[in-house]
């Protein structure tokens, strides 16, 4: 088990387009898995990807299966562990979500995301993946491939009245410090 240590906003390695995975079922992706699980675990986030830990590579962890002590009102979304996606907007449907972000402590904002969207790509065994998801499922997934595109939440803030201090905006909330 690895806790690594997770890059903050203004670290340009957040900002690189991640490369694509070639090689599956090597000890290096699976360290790598198992790390970003054990960082994203330890700081109860609802994803991580792999560039938020330094790994240049198109790697996304997120879900949990249980309600997370951020999001206590979000619905569950299932573990996964998604490699090379590709995510297809499904209608031009946008809706309007507070996110927060492992990189960027303390804050939450408002961001438009596709409501429904299809996402593909592979697993940890380098099996695919073939979703069709909508709602807080759908804009997890949009935020962690963000990451591999260079993009930060606060990027996509349109509306600067709703971006500030988690304990500010949302008071009481479970590790607001973070
Ligand atoms: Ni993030």
């Amino acid at each position: 088990m690895a806790v690594r240590e997770i890059l903050k906003m203004g670290d340009t390695r957040l900002l690189r387009v991640a490369q694509p995975v070639m090689a599956f079922d090597t000890p290096e992706l699976q360290t790598l898995l198992q790390d970003l699980d054990d960082t994203m675990l330890a700081a109860n986030g609802a994803g991580l990807a792999a560039p938020q830990i330094g790994v240049d590579l198109q790697v996304v962890v997120f879900g949990s299966g249980e309600v997370n002590p951020r999001y206590p009102d979000a619905p569950v979304v299932p573990y996964t562990v998604l490699i090379n996606p590709v995510l297809t907007p499904l209608g031009d449907e946008q809706e309007e979500g507070w996110e927060g972000c492992l990189s960027v402590p303390g804050l939450r904002g408002v961001v438009p995301r596709f409501k429904r969207l299809r996402y593909q790509g592979l697993d940890a065994k380098g099996e695919p993946i073939d979703r069709t998801v909508e709602g807080f499922h759908a804009r997890v997934v949009q935020h962690e491939c963000d990451h591999l595109k260079g993009v930060l939440y606060p990027m996509r803030v349109r509306d600067f009245s709703r971006f500030g201090y988690t304990e500010v905006l949302f008071p009481g909330l479970a590790d607001a410090d973070d």
